[in-house]
């Protein structure tokens, strides 16, 4: 690792710090686990490249530390930082990459966010995910395939996302469970569910993340999205988001940097009273429909 040293800095004072960054790397040479001792020993080199790069100010090494301080008092069983930061920063999506590379035409995987659930309810093909909360109605279908386009039966599909107010379930104050749910391809691979139309929402920025953000002249809006994890035997699990095509998030930027061109999908408006797939009334309500065909990669790659 070599770090781009701003001119003015003698070979003298070079050396000095060169020779830490010698004994911080030798501290990790007995470390057992091999993998530990290169994660931490390449950790040590860039970390140090970083703070000798910009001459890091004592002041901002405090107010660095003051930032992960903040960001730890602020992280409990709901709310998760530290995750946040990683989203913002690129490094979620950027850990994705490394480990999802493509695959033929395999779906894409994008950021999985702080917002899922274990033991979402169980639904029926065709049953609404809803569960009460506010939005307009969306039918999603599609199929679950492998790469070689067979059916891929029994795969299952755990789907969330926020309601028409940016929220999910788990930021209400009560114990409701809504947006959410899982169910399972059919016998040809087939699925479809009641949602809601995704609308852009903000990430939750009332803490050292969104001070962060804002300092940065940054926006914390996220482009609508849909959220899936989908797992069967033998493929490689994807966990990825649908994005409304039309959506002036997309243009503006996604505050975690979730997006691919690929994962755009259109949401066909319905005017009221247009007939449901499923022969569902939903009065004067207007509804929207939306395709999405998920291919799987094999657990192999
Ligand atoms: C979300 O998709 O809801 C999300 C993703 C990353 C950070 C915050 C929220
Ligand atoms: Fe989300």
């Amino acid at each position: 690792m070599t770090s781009t040293i701003p001119a003015g800095v003698s070979a003298e004072q070079e050396a000095v710090e060169q020779q830490l960054i010698d004994t911080v790397v030798a501290s990790f040479n007995t470390t057992d686990d091999p993998r530990l001792r290169q994660l931490m020993q390449s950790l040590t080199k860039h970390l140090h490249a970083f703070i000798r790069e910009v001459r890091l100010t004592e002041a901002e090494w405090s107010s660095g530390i003051r930032f992960l301080t903040e960001a730890g008092h602020i992280t409990d069983d709901q709310r998760q930082e530290f995750i946040l930061l990683s989203d913002v920063l690129g490094a979620s999506m950027q850990t994705i990459a490394v480990n999802n590379q493509a695959y033929r035409d395999a779906t894409e995987s994008t950021v999985f966010g702080p917002f899922f659930v274990e033991d979402a309810p169980e639904i029926a093909n065709g049953g609404d995910i809803a569960g009460g909360a506010p939005g307009q109605p969306c039918w999603v279908e599609g199929t679950v395939r492998d790469t070689d386009g067979n059916p891929v039966p029994g795969a299952r599909i755990e789907v969330w996302e926020a309601d028409e107010d940016g929220f999910y379930d788990v930021q209400y104050s009560d114990d409701r469970v809504s947006g959410r749910a899982h169910l399972y391809s059919d016998d040809q691979g087939r699925y479809r569910f009641w949602g809601l139309t995704p609308t852009p929402y903000p990430i939750p920025h009332d803490g050292p993340v969104g001070k962060m953000l804002a300092a940065t002249g940054r926006s914390p809006m996220r482009a609508a999205h849909l959220h899936f994890m989908v797992t069967a035997k033998d493929m490689r699990t994807l966990v990825t988001h649908i994005f409304v095509r039309g959506d002036r998030q997309l243009e503006i930027g996604d505050s975690v940097f979730g997006v691919k061109e690929s994962l755009i999908k259109d949401f066909a408006e319905q005017a009221h009273g247009a007939p449901t797939p499923d022969g569902r009334d939903l009065g004067t309500r207007t509804w929207s429909r939306t395709r999405f065909d998920v291919l799987l990669a094999p657990h192999t790659v």
